[in-house]
Protein backbone atom coordinates (compact mmCIF):
# COMPACT_ATOMS: atom_id res chain seq x y z
CA UNK A 1 0.00 0.00 0.00
CA UNK A 2 0.84 3.67 0.60
CA UNK A 3 1.33 3.99 -3.49
CA UNK A 4 -0.19 7.59 -2.91
CA UNK A 5 -3.36 6.85 -4.91
CA UNK A 6 -6.25 7.98 -4.02
CA UNK A 7 -10.13 7.74 -5.41
CA UNK A 8 -13.06 10.06 -5.21
CA UNK A 9 -16.60 9.68 -7.16
CA UNK A 10 -19.66 10.58 -6.54
CA UNK A 11 -23.12 10.72 -7.89
CA UNK A 12 -26.10 12.90 -7.49
CA UNK A 13 -29.24 11.41 -5.02
CA UNK A 14 -31.56 12.23 -7.47
CA UNK A 15 -32.62 8.80 -8.00
CA UNK A 16 -32.28 5.40 -6.96
CA UNK A 17 -29.42 3.93 -8.84
CA UNK A 18 -29.93 1.91 -12.15
CA UNK A 19 -27.99 -0.79 -14.08
CA UNK A 20 -26.31 2.25 -15.84
CA UNK A 21 -24.71 3.30 -12.76
CA UNK A 22 -23.90 -0.07 -12.08
CA UNK A 23 -21.90 -1.19 -15.07
CA UNK A 24 -20.49 2.55 -16.00
CA UNK A 25 -19.23 3.21 -12.38
CA UNK A 26 -20.48 0.98 -9.06
CA UNK A 27 -19.31 -2.10 -10.20
CA UNK A 28 -16.23 -0.70 -11.04
CA UNK A 29 -15.42 0.94 -7.46
CA UNK A 30 -16.10 -2.20 -5.57
CA UNK A 31 -13.71 -3.59 -7.51
CA UNK A 32 -11.02 -0.88 -6.89
CA UNK A 33 -12.58 -0.80 -3.03
CA UNK A 34 -11.17 -4.66 -3.18
CA UNK A 35 -8.47 -4.16 -4.96
CA UNK A 36 -5.84 -2.97 -2.37
CA UNK A 37 -4.51 -0.36 -4.68
CA UNK A 38 -5.89 2.71 -3.28
CA UNK A 39 -4.75 4.28 0.21
CA UNK A 40 -7.99 5.87 0.20
CA UNK A 41 -11.57 5.98 -1.27
CA UNK A 42 -13.75 8.50 -1.31
CA UNK A 43 -17.26 8.50 -2.40
CA UNK A 44 -19.82 11.34 -1.98
CA UNK A 45 -23.51 11.39 -2.47
CA UNK A 46 -23.15 14.98 -4.10
CA UNK A 47 -26.63 16.33 -2.48
CA UNK A 48 -25.56 20.18 -3.03
CA UNK A 49 -24.55 19.58 -7.03
CA UNK A 50 -27.88 18.18 -7.03
CA UNK A 51 -29.48 21.15 -5.90
CA UNK A 52 -28.10 23.07 -8.46
CA UNK A 53 -30.44 21.93 -11.09
CA UNK A 54 -33.24 21.35 -7.90
CA UNK A 55 -33.03 24.17 -6.29
CA UNK A 56 -36.85 23.80 -5.47
CA UNK A 57 -37.01 20.56 -4.96
CA UNK A 58 -34.96 20.07 -1.62
CA UNK A 59 -37.19 17.12 -0.34
CA UNK A 60 -36.77 14.79 -3.50
CA UNK A 61 -32.55 15.09 -2.86
CA UNK A 62 -33.33 14.83 0.81
CA UNK A 63 -35.26 10.92 -0.24
CA UNK A 64 -32.71 9.93 -2.45
CA UNK A 65 -29.89 10.42 -0.13
CA UNK A 66 -30.75 7.34 1.74
CA UNK A 67 -31.14 6.11 -1.66
CA UNK A 68 -28.35 5.78 -2.70
CA UNK A 69 -26.59 5.07 0.21
CA UNK A 70 -28.61 1.93 0.42
CA UNK A 71 -27.89 0.86 -3.60
CA UNK A 72 -24.33 1.91 -2.56
CA UNK A 73 -23.74 -0.90 0.37
CA UNK A 74 -26.17 -3.21 -1.43
CA UNK A 75 -23.81 -2.98 -4.57
CA UNK A 76 -21.01 -4.23 -1.71
CA UNK A 77 -19.28 -0.43 -0.89
CA UNK A 78 -17.63 -1.27 2.19
CA UNK A 79 -17.70 1.56 5.04
CA UNK A 80 -14.68 -0.07 6.82
CA UNK A 81 -12.83 0.33 3.26
CA UNK A 82 -14.63 3.17 1.42
CA UNK A 83 -15.62 6.65 3.12
CA UNK A 84 -19.15 7.11 2.29
CA UNK A 85 -20.05 11.00 2.43
CA UNK A 86 -22.63 13.67 1.87
CA UNK A 87 -21.30 16.73 0.17
CA UNK A 88 -23.21 19.62 1.86
CA UNK A 89 -21.84 18.27 5.17
CA UNK A 90 -18.21 19.79 4.00
CA UNK A 91 -18.45 23.41 3.76
CA UNK A 92 -14.82 23.62 2.93
CA UNK A 93 -15.90 22.46 -0.31
CA UNK A 94 -17.99 25.73 -0.62
CA UNK A 95 -14.80 27.78 0.41
CA UNK A 96 -12.48 25.95 -2.52
CA UNK A 97 -15.24 26.30 -5.14
CA UNK A 98 -15.01 30.61 -4.15
CA UNK A 99 -11.55 30.48 -4.54
CA UNK A 100 -11.44 27.99 -7.78
CA UNK A 101 -14.04 30.38 -9.33
CA UNK A 102 -11.47 33.25 -9.92
CA UNK A 103 -9.50 30.83 -11.89
CA UNK A 104 -11.85 29.83 -14.71
CA UNK A 105 -13.34 31.98 -17.55
CA UNK A 106 -17.47 32.23 -18.13
CA UNK A 107 -16.32 31.57 -21.80
CA UNK A 108 -14.78 28.46 -20.29
CA UNK A 109 -17.93 27.42 -18.33
CA UNK A 110 -19.78 27.75 -21.33
CA UNK A 111 -17.46 25.80 -23.82
CA UNK A 112 -17.90 22.55 -21.38
CA UNK A 113 -19.48 19.84 -23.70
CA UNK A 114 -21.15 18.24 -20.40
CA UNK A 115 -22.99 21.58 -19.56
CA UNK A 116 -23.87 22.54 -22.94
CA UNK A 117 -25.64 19.02 -23.16
CA UNK A 118 -27.29 19.45 -19.75
CA UNK A 119 -28.70 22.77 -20.43
CA UNK A 120 -30.47 21.84 -23.24
CA UNK A 121 -31.78 18.64 -21.65
CA UNK A 122 -32.84 20.50 -18.99
CA UNK A 123 -34.35 23.22 -21.10
CA UNK A 124 -32.59 25.81 -19.58
CA UNK A 125 -32.34 28.72 -21.71
CA UNK A 126 -30.00 31.67 -21.82
CA UNK A 127 -32.94 34.02 -23.54
CA UNK A 128 -35.04 34.49 -20.65
CA UNK A 129 -37.17 36.67 -22.19
CA UNK A 130 -37.73 35.07 -25.46
CA UNK A 131 -39.94 32.36 -24.51
CA UNK A 132 -40.13 32.29 -20.72
CA UNK A 133 -38.48 29.50 -20.03
CA UNK A 134 -36.30 29.71 -16.65
CA UNK A 135 -32.62 30.88 -17.15
CA UNK A 136 -29.55 29.00 -16.25
CA UNK A 137 -29.04 28.81 -12.49
CA UNK A 138 -25.79 30.45 -11.38
CA UNK A 139 -24.82 27.43 -9.32
CA UNK A 140 -26.05 25.24 -12.14
CA UNK A 141 -23.95 26.74 -14.91
CA UNK A 142 -20.44 26.99 -12.53
CA UNK A 143 -20.41 22.88 -11.18
CA UNK A 144 -17.80 21.88 -12.67
CA UNK A 145 -15.67 24.09 -10.12
CA UNK A 146 -17.41 23.20 -6.90
CA UNK A 147 -16.38 19.46 -8.73
CA UNK A 148 -12.88 20.41 -9.28
CA UNK A 149 -13.35 21.57 -5.32
CA UNK A 150 -15.01 17.74 -4.95
CA UNK A 151 -11.78 16.00 -6.29
CA UNK A 152 -9.26 18.29 -5.38
CA UNK A 153 -10.52 18.75 -1.91
CA UNK A 154 -8.96 14.80 -1.14
CA UNK A 155 -5.98 14.88 -3.56
CA UNK A 156 -7.73 12.26 -5.58
CA UNK A 157 -5.27 11.20 -8.32
CA UNK A 158 -7.93 8.55 -9.93
CA UNK A 159 -11.73 9.48 -10.68
CA UNK A 160 -13.51 6.63 -11.66
CA UNK A 161 -16.65 8.48 -13.98
CA UNK A 162 -18.58 7.27 -16.92
CA UNK A 163 -17.03 9.20 -20.29
CA UNK A 164 -19.82 12.00 -19.74
CA UNK A 165 -17.60 13.23 -16.70
CA UNK A 166 -14.68 13.36 -18.65
CA UNK A 167 -15.17 17.32 -19.75
CA UNK A 168 -15.16 17.76 -15.60
CA UNK A 169 -11.72 15.88 -15.20
CA UNK A 170 -10.37 18.54 -17.90
CA UNK A 171 -11.95 21.73 -16.39
CA UNK A 172 -10.36 19.90 -12.64
CA UNK A 173 -6.88 19.71 -14.51
CA UNK A 174 -6.54 22.99 -15.30
CA UNK A 175 -7.84 24.18 -12.31
CA UNK A 176 -5.24 22.34 -10.96
CA UNK A 177 -2.66 23.74 -13.05
CA UNK A 178 -3.50 27.44 -12.94
CA UNK A 179 -4.03 26.88 -9.10
CA UNK A 180 -0.21 25.68 -8.73
CA UNK A 181 1.42 27.68 -11.21
CA UNK A 182 -0.35 31.25 -9.77
CA UNK A 183 0.27 30.11 -6.07
CA UNK A 184 1.82 27.26 -4.85
CA UNK A 185 1.97 23.28 -5.76
CA UNK A 186 -0.37 22.48 -3.88
CA UNK A 187 -3.51 20.27 -5.53
CA UNK A 188 -3.18 16.91 -7.38
CA UNK A 189 -4.04 16.09 -11.14
CA UNK A 190 -6.53 14.07 -11.18
CA UNK A 191 -6.85 11.17 -13.81
CA UNK A 192 -10.17 9.69 -14.84
CA UNK A 193 -10.67 6.18 -15.32
CA UNK A 194 -13.00 5.36 -17.31
CA UNK A 195 -15.43 2.06 -17.71
CA UNK A 196 -13.85 -1.11 -19.70
CA UNK A 197 -15.61 -1.86 -22.97
CA UNK A 198 -18.24 -0.32 -24.89
CA UNK A 199 -21.36 -1.42 -23.65
CA UNK A 200 -20.29 0.14 -20.00
CA UNK A 201 -19.57 3.13 -21.53
CA UNK A 202 -23.01 4.45 -21.74
CA UNK A 203 -25.83 1.67 -21.25
CA UNK A 204 -28.68 2.03 -23.20
CA UNK A 205 -32.53 2.22 -21.56
CA UNK A 206 -34.47 -0.64 -22.10
CA UNK A 207 -36.38 1.23 -24.93
CA UNK A 208 -32.96 1.48 -27.10
CA UNK A 209 -32.31 4.95 -26.63
CA UNK A 210 -28.93 6.19 -25.58
CA UNK A 211 -29.29 6.77 -22.17
CA UNK A 212 -31.01 5.03 -19.20
CA UNK A 213 -32.58 7.97 -17.52
CA UNK A 214 -35.31 8.65 -15.33
CA UNK A 215 -37.56 10.64 -16.92
CA UNK A 216 -37.85 7.95 -19.98
CA UNK A 217 -38.98 5.75 -17.94
CA UNK A 218 -36.37 3.45 -19.86
CA UNK A 219 -34.31 2.24 -16.42
CA UNK A 220 -33.97 -1.14 -14.68
CA UNK A 221 -32.88 -0.15 -11.20
CA UNK A 222 -31.17 -2.20 -8.94
CA UNK A 223 -33.37 -2.23 -6.18
CA UNK A 224 -36.59 -3.36 -8.70
CA UNK A 225 -38.34 -6.74 -8.05
CA UNK A 226 -36.80 -9.79 -9.82
CA UNK A 227 -41.04 -9.38 -11.05
CA UNK A 228 -40.17 -5.88 -12.19
CA UNK A 229 -36.83 -6.73 -13.91
CA UNK A 230 -38.59 -9.55 -15.85
CA UNK A 231 -41.28 -7.18 -16.77
CA UNK A 232 -39.05 -4.98 -18.26
CA UNK A 233 -36.80 -7.43 -19.97
CA UNK A 234 -40.32 -9.05 -21.42
CA UNK A 235 -40.86 -5.08 -23.07
CA UNK A 236 -37.17 -4.48 -24.27
CA UNK A 237 -36.14 -2.86 -27.62
CA UNK A 238 -34.34 -5.55 -29.77
CA UNK A 239 -34.32 -5.68 -33.68
CA UNK A 240 -37.20 -4.20 -34.90
CA UNK A 241 -36.60 -6.64 -38.66
CA UNK A 242 -36.05 -9.74 -36.57
CA UNK A 243 -40.22 -10.96 -36.95
CA UNK A 244 -39.62 -14.40 -37.39
CA UNK A 245 -37.95 -16.56 -35.07
CA UNK A 246 -36.10 -18.18 -38.80
CA UNK A 247 -35.31 -14.02 -39.87
CA UNK A 248 -31.37 -13.62 -39.51
CA UNK A 249 -31.07 -10.70 -36.59
CA UNK A 250 -29.07 -7.73 -35.37
CA UNK A 251 -26.82 -7.83 -32.73
CA UNK A 252 -25.58 -4.36 -33.15
CA UNK A 253 -28.05 -1.67 -31.38
CA UNK A 254 -30.01 -4.56 -30.07
CA UNK A 255 -30.68 -3.65 -26.51
CA UNK A 256 -30.86 -7.29 -24.88
CA UNK A 257 -27.08 -7.88 -26.69
CA UNK A 258 -26.20 -4.33 -25.40
CA UNK A 259 -26.72 -5.81 -21.93
CA UNK A 260 -25.30 -8.97 -22.10
CA UNK A 261 -21.98 -7.75 -23.30
CA UNK A 262 -22.25 -5.68 -20.20
CA UNK A 263 -23.73 -8.21 -17.71
CA UNK A 264 -22.61 -11.73 -19.65
CA UNK A 265 -20.00 -13.56 -18.42
CA UNK A 266 -18.69 -17.04 -19.65
CA UNK A 267 -19.98 -19.46 -16.81
CA UNK A 268 -23.55 -17.98 -17.59
CA UNK A 269 -24.04 -20.30 -20.39
CA UNK A 270 -23.48 -23.88 -18.50
CA UNK A 271 -25.52 -22.23 -15.42
CA UNK A 272 -28.50 -21.20 -17.75
CA UNK A 273 -28.21 -23.54 -20.33
CA UNK A 274 -31.70 -24.82 -19.41
CA UNK A 275 -32.96 -21.26 -21.30
CA UNK A 276 -31.91 -22.18 -24.53
CA UNK A 277 -34.06 -25.58 -24.23
CA UNK A 278 -37.15 -25.58 -26.40
CA UNK A 279 -40.20 -27.13 -27.47
CA UNK A 280 -39.25 -26.53 -31.28
CA UNK A 281 -35.59 -25.60 -31.18
CA UNK A 282 -32.90 -25.99 -28.56
CA UNK A 283 -28.84 -24.48 -28.73
CA UNK A 284 -26.24 -24.73 -26.67
CA UNK A 285 -23.73 -22.30 -26.65
CA UNK A 286 -20.00 -22.21 -25.14
CA UNK A 287 -19.82 -18.11 -25.41
CA UNK A 288 -21.74 -14.70 -26.21
CA UNK A 289 -20.34 -14.67 -29.45
CA UNK A 290 -21.46 -18.20 -30.24
CA UNK A 291 -25.17 -16.76 -29.43
CA UNK A 292 -24.88 -14.17 -31.70
CA UNK A 293 -23.82 -16.00 -34.38
CA UNK A 294 -26.78 -18.29 -34.06
CA UNK A 295 -28.54 -14.32 -34.00
CA UNK A 296 -27.16 -13.26 -36.60
CA UNK A 297 -27.48 -16.53 -39.01
CA UNK A 298 -31.77 -16.76 -37.76
CA UNK A 299 -33.62 -19.22 -35.79
CA UNK A 300 -32.90 -17.92 -32.33
CA UNK A 301 -35.57 -16.18 -31.15
CA UNK A 302 -36.16 -12.85 -29.06
CA UNK A 303 -38.05 -15.06 -26.50
CA UNK A 304 -35.15 -17.33 -25.36
CA UNK A 305 -32.37 -14.30 -25.78
CA UNK A 306 -34.26 -12.78 -23.17
CA UNK A 307 -35.31 -15.30 -20.51
CA UNK A 308 -30.93 -15.76 -20.67
CA UNK A 309 -30.62 -11.92 -20.28
CA UNK A 310 -33.09 -12.56 -16.95
CA UNK A 311 -31.05 -14.68 -15.46
CA UNK A 312 -28.08 -13.23 -16.23
CA UNK A 313 -28.63 -10.03 -14.95
CA UNK A 314 -30.40 -11.80 -11.93
CA UNK A 315 -27.04 -13.22 -11.27
CA UNK A 316 -25.86 -9.82 -10.45
CA UNK A 317 -28.84 -8.16 -9.26
CA UNK A 318 -30.35 -10.47 -6.52
CA UNK A 319 -27.45 -10.69 -3.97
CA UNK A 320 -27.63 -7.10 -4.68
CA UNK A 321 -31.62 -6.96 -3.50
CA UNK A 322 -31.28 -9.33 -0.38
CA UNK A 323 -28.37 -7.39 0.57
CA UNK A 324 -30.40 -3.97 0.26
CA UNK A 325 -33.48 -5.50 2.38
CA UNK A 326 -31.29 -6.07 5.26
CA UNK A 327 -29.73 -2.58 5.00
CA UNK A 328 -33.23 -1.41 4.43
CA UNK A 329 -34.03 -2.88 8.00
CA UNK A 330 -30.79 -1.13 9.53
CA UNK A 331 -31.60 2.44 8.98
CA UNK A 332 -29.82 3.79 11.94
CA UNK A 333 -26.44 2.18 10.48
CA UNK A 334 -26.96 3.79 7.61
CA UNK A 335 -26.99 7.02 8.60
CA UNK A 336 -24.22 6.57 11.20
CA UNK A 337 -22.21 5.35 8.33
CA UNK A 338 -22.98 8.78 6.56
CA UNK A 339 -22.14 10.75 9.34
CA UNK A 340 -18.97 9.06 10.50
CA UNK A 341 -17.96 9.33 6.65
CA UNK A 342 -18.87 13.00 6.43
CA UNK A 343 -16.70 13.57 9.51
CA UNK A 344 -13.68 12.02 8.31
CA UNK A 345 -13.92 13.52 4.66
CA UNK A 346 -14.32 17.12 6.27
CA UNK A 347 -11.17 16.47 8.10
CA UNK A 348 -9.25 15.91 5.09
CA UNK A 349 -10.72 18.64 2.86
CA UNK A 350 -9.58 20.97 6.16
CA UNK A 351 -6.45 19.98 5.69
CA UNK A 352 -6.43 20.72 2.01
CA UNK A 353 -8.23 24.03 2.47
CA UNK A 354 -5.62 25.34 5.25
CA UNK A 355 -2.57 24.34 2.66
CA UNK A 356 -4.51 26.13 0.00
CA UNK A 357 -5.20 29.52 1.82
CA UNK A 358 -1.34 29.33 2.86
CA UNK A 359 -0.31 28.89 -0.27
CA UNK A 360 -2.67 32.00 -1.27
CA UNK A 361 -1.29 34.28 2.00
CA UNK A 362 -5.26 34.24 2.87
CA UNK A 363 -3.87 32.68 5.94
CA UNK A 364 -3.48 35.87 8.01
CA UNK A 365 -3.87 34.44 11.52
CA UNK A 366 -2.26 30.68 11.14
CA UNK A 367 0.05 30.71 14.00
CA UNK A 368 3.63 32.00 13.45
CA UNK A 369 1.83 34.00 10.71
CA UNK A 370 -0.04 37.19 12.16
CA UNK A 371 3.19 37.86 14.29
CA UNK A 372 5.14 38.24 10.44
CA UNK A 373 2.17 40.31 9.47
CA UNK A 374 2.38 42.38 12.39
CA UNK A 375 6.03 42.90 12.05
CA UNK A 376 5.93 43.48 8.36
CA UNK A 377 2.92 46.41 8.95
CA UNK A 378 4.98 47.96 11.40
CA UNK A 379 8.07 48.39 9.13
CA UNK A 380 6.22 50.04 6.76
CA UNK A 381 4.33 52.48 9.60
CA UNK A 382 7.73 52.89 11.27
N1 LIG B 1 -21.29 14.99 -11.65
C1 LIG B 1 -21.41 13.68 -11.13
C2 LIG B 1 -22.70 13.06 -11.66
O1 LIG B 1 -23.52 13.76 -12.20
C3 LIG B 1 -21.44 13.62 -9.61
C4 LIG B 1 -20.21 14.21 -8.98
C5 LIG B 1 -20.16 15.32 -8.21
C6 LIG B 1 -18.89 13.72 -9.10
N2 LIG B 1 -18.90 15.57 -7.82
C7 LIG B 1 -18.08 14.60 -8.33
C8 LIG B 1 -18.31 12.64 -9.76
C9 LIG B 1 -16.70 14.44 -8.23
C10 LIG B 1 -16.91 12.48 -9.68
C11 LIG B 1 -16.13 13.38 -8.92
O2 LIG B 1 -22.90 11.88 -11.53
Amino acid sequence: MAKGKIILTGDRPTGRLHIGHYVGSLRRRVELQNSGEYDKIFIMIADAQALTDNADNPEKVRQNIIEVALDYLSAGLDPEKSNLFIQSQISELTELTFFYNNLVTVQRLQRNPTVKQEIQLRGFNDDEAADNKAGIPVGFFCYPISQAADITAFKATTVPVGDDQLPMIEQTREIVRRFNATYAPVLVEPSALLPEGDACMRLPGTDGKAKMSKSLGNCIYLSDTSEAVREKIRGMYTDPGHLQVSDPGKVEGNTVFTYLDAFCKPEHFEKFASCFVGKKVSFSFASLDEMKAQYRAGGLGDVMCKNFLYEVLEDTLAPIRERRHKFEQDIPYVYEVLRKGSEAAREVAAQTLAEVKRAMKINYFDPGVLDELIAEQSEKYR
